[in-house]
């Protein structure tokens, strides 16, 4: 059988010359003495497991350390003297950052035992994070009914030519659809020009997306090639176009019907090959219906219509996102930091998410970089503490339910014969009796 192996850092040497004696057959210790070697040693193929003798409180420069033992997935164990425990800075941070302790002497059955139960954990958490870390598609992570249709939606919608209108919440992903429409549209290799109408002042619209001629207007220094050009043989993703103000409407509604434009300042019509993808995360139809935007236009963009579900409406991927996330931002996180608590991702299933899939990346990496704790809490998320969990029996109450449906089976097998009854389960009249009374059972 392979060894298990195991690191020891141990800058005196003397417990690992202990831990040989101990004589753990099935284990091989790497023992090192510096932080640097441990560095160096960790940067292949990781063991699972590894121990930190502690001489003394201040033995090793805390900061680095934890920097170093939160890295890696393996489950630390310290060594140390029982005082030690005291300390008021070693203590938290053992408590924190390593699955167990052992006091000295060493114990060889207590150090054989923990060393079997980290090694087993480890085992348990390097298989989950080697589990694909990404399902979903185009990407984007979902596996949740909502997410797989809008998949197919995407892949359909990809294979045509077609105008796509794509609504949903704000933050919800409808710039990520944008874009996997794009990558996997015969469009792949051609620009992806994105452009928020929202957030450009009405002015500049118009030479922004039609591009000018030098001189067009004062500050027109130079001719500038506007988005729809830029965007020739790609696709252009009209972010906000419910905010596209009314003049322009009838502009852009003309280039959509005869697929050429003219820049502002020019005569000049120039052709261009251009798929239009427009998001909106208000009702565009109302819009319509309040004289706000155009009907014509309307039915141009709508051609097929895309709705990205809010996350609320897809509950199912939020532990999902939340690991991936988690996972995402790995390399900027305070170092305990471990992952979520369950009454975490319970609080995260509750909450509403008006602002969606960027409010849950902003609130997991603001707590990924302020928790204090191991396992990141509802408050460290900002949200409503969770409800709590249906109560799970205690062991006590799953057994009396048990051994009330034994007893009342066989009650009703022998028709209420106590005596035949206490036979059969093997205890005396008198004990059936009292667990009769005790269980509540009506004879
Ligand atoms: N299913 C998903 N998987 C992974 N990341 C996602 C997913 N959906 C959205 N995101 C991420 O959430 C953030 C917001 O997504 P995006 O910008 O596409 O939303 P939006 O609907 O365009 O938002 P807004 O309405 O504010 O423009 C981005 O960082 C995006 O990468
Ligand atoms: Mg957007």
């Amino acid at each position: 059988m392979s060894k298990r192996k195991g690191l020891l850092l141990d800058q005196q040497g003397t417990i690992s010359a202990a831990v040989q004696r101990l004589g753990f057959t099935d284990w091989d210790f790497l023992t090192l003495d510096n932080l640097d070697a441990a560095r160096k040693a960790l940067s292949g193929r990781p063991p699972l497991v590894g121990l930190v003798v502690f001489d003394s409180a201040r033995s090793w420069p805390a900061r680095q350390l934890e920097s170093l033992i939160s890295r890696h997935q393996i489950e630390w164990i310290a060594i140390l003297e029982r005082s030690l425990m005291q300390d008021g800075d070693l203590a938290p941070l053992v408590a924190r950052s390593f699955h167990d302790f052992h006091t000295l002497p060493l114990d060889r059955e207590r150090l054989r035992m923990t060393l079997g139960h980290a090694h087993g954990k480890a085992v348990i958490s390097r298989a989950a994070a080697e589990f694909p870390q990404h399902p979903g598609r185009f990407g984007m992570t979902g596996s949740s009914d909502r997410m797989q249709a809008l998949f197919r939606q995407i892949e359909r919608i990809s294979t045509v030519d077609a105008p796509v209108l794509i609504g949903g919440e704000s933050g919800s992903g409808k710039e990520l659809v944008a874009r996997a429409i794009h990558s996997h549209s015969d469009r792949k290799n051609g620009p992806f020009i994105a452009m928020n109408c929202g957030a450009i002042p009405p002015n500049l619209i118009q030479s922004e997306l039609f591009g000018h001629e030098r001189g067009a207007f004062s500050g027109a220094h130079q001719r500038k090639i506007g988005n729809i050009e830029a965007a020739n043989d790609g696709v252009l993703f009209l972010d906000e176009i419910g905010d596209l103000p009314l003049d322009l409407q009838a502009n852009f509604l003309r280039f959509l019907q005869e697929h050429t434009i003219v820049r502002v300042g020019s005569t000049e019509r120039v052709r261009v090959n251009v798929r239009i993808l427009a998001a909106t995360h208000v009702d565009l139809h109302r819009a319509v219906g309040e004289g706000r935007f155009r009907e014509d236009l309307f039915y141009r963009l709508n051609v097929v219509h895309l709705k990205v579900p809010a996350l609320r409406e897809r509950s199912d991927d939020i532990t999902l996102l939340a690991d991936t996330i988690f996972n995402d931002n790995i390399h900027q996180k305070a170092p305990q930091v471990r992952g979520f608590s369950s009454e975490a991702l319970r609080a995260m299933q509750e909450y509403p998410w008006p602002g969606n899939v960027r409010e849950l990346i902003n609130r997991i990496q603001h707590a990924m970089i302020m928790s204090e704790n191991r396992l990141i809490t509802s408050a460290d998320l900002g949200l409503p503490q969770a409800q709590q969990e249906p109560d799970t029996p205690t062991l006590d109450e799953a057994r009396a339910s048990v051994e009330k449906e034994i007893i009342v089976s066989n009650l009703r097998k022998y028709r209420n014969n106590v005596s035949e009854v206490a036979r059969q389960l093997g205890v005396s009249r008198v004990t059936l009796y009292r667990m009769i009374d005790r269980l509540n059972i009506v004879l």
